[in-house]
């Protein structure tokens, strides 16, 4: 195979309780990117969106998460990539870590299989630091494995995938600017016992839920009293769009990541879609441009396009 075209899915990070830790991907947006094996050991970098992201390879996420692909193998060949990127960067759904995982599953391919999925997870990562200058697997381990997955330890890295009942996204995504440096600045250094008690039982409960499929339980447990009080005054209209979607039959849900997008669960598709509307409607009351998706959860991560 010298060839493949993939899939790599948006994926929303820390699902409210677990800040750096917990996540799960998303059917849709996805990035697509061909990659081609080359008689020459470098990275080549063709966009075909309009982001204007780098050409150069040390810069570029997909390209960093490549050169150390490359790092780790004996051959004289490299690689030529073409990304359509459809998850806008900076969006607070995983744009970053599609890139670079996208690149490394389908590089993987080209390789014959030869890096299991926590190589690829390391790989990943290094582009991703591009990015976010810090090492979190939140977004890279549902990108990579599909489904929900919990990062227990990034030093090692232990990733586990977590069971998961039907369930589905609404995702809003308002185009005003969160640097995800920026809403990590303004996070408290320190945490009281009290919050990390409840941080750690949420989390703790969330995994239950999802692994019985008990949706109460689910929805009492996506609460989280540390990182969203102080990074939900980024996000315009934060609180009508959660306390809206609630009453139009969420389970609960939050901020996506650092922001700005925001994100609902819903146990079928016709409520998912009910919020959908509920949040087109408050956001077509503002002046900011918005977009919205509702999506499956993504079981298997990044894909080979079949077309
Ligand atoms: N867990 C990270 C954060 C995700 O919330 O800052 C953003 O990359």
């Amino acid at each position: 195979m010298k060839e493949i075209t993939v899939l790599a899915p948006a994926t929303v990070a820390n699902v409210v309780c677990g800040f750096d830790c917990l996540g799960f991907a998303l059917e849709n947006p996805c990035d697509q990117m061909t990659l081609r094996l080359i008689a020459e050991k470098t990275v080549k970098i063709k966009h075909l969106d309009d982001f204007n992201l780098p050409l150069e390879p040390e810069k570029n996420i997909a390209g960093v998460a490549l050169l150390a692909i490359l790092d780790e193998i004996e051959e004289n060949i490299g690689f030529e990539i073409e990304i359509a990127k459809r998850i806008k960067p900076g969006s607070g759904i995983g744009s970053s870590s599609a890139s670079a995982v996208g690149a490394v599953v389908a590089a993987n391919k080209l390789l014959d299989e030869r890096f299991s999925l926590l190589q690829l997870a390391e790989f990943a990562m290094k582009g991703e630091f591009v990015a976010s200058q810090g090492r979190h697997a939140d977004n890279v381990a549902p990108c990579l494995f599909g489904g929900f997955t919990l990062v227990r330890s990034v030093e090692p890295l232990d990733i586990v995938k977590l069971d998961f009942p039907p369930l589905f996204a609404t995702v809003i995504h308002p185009q005003i600017e969160v640097k995800t440096s920026q809403a990590r600045k303004i996070l408290p250094t320190e945490i009281s016992l009290k919050s990390a008690i409840q941080a750690w039982s949420n989390v703790g409960a969330l995994v239950a839920a999802l692994s019985k499929g008990d949706y109460e339980l689910l929805a009492r447990s996506l609460e989280d009293f540390i990182v969203e009080p102080v990074r939900k005054k980024l996000i315009p209209h934060f609180d009508e769009l959660k306390s809206e979607s609630l009453k139009s039959g969420a389970l609960g849900g939050g901020i996506s990541g650092s922001g700005p997008s925001v994100f609902m669960l819903s146990e079928t598709l016709e409520t998912a879609q009910t919020i959908e509307k509920s949040m087109r409607e408050i956001y077509s009351n503002t002046e900011i441009d918005f977009n919205v998706y509702v999506s499956e959860i993504n079981a298997e991560g990044v894909k080979v396009s079949k077309t």
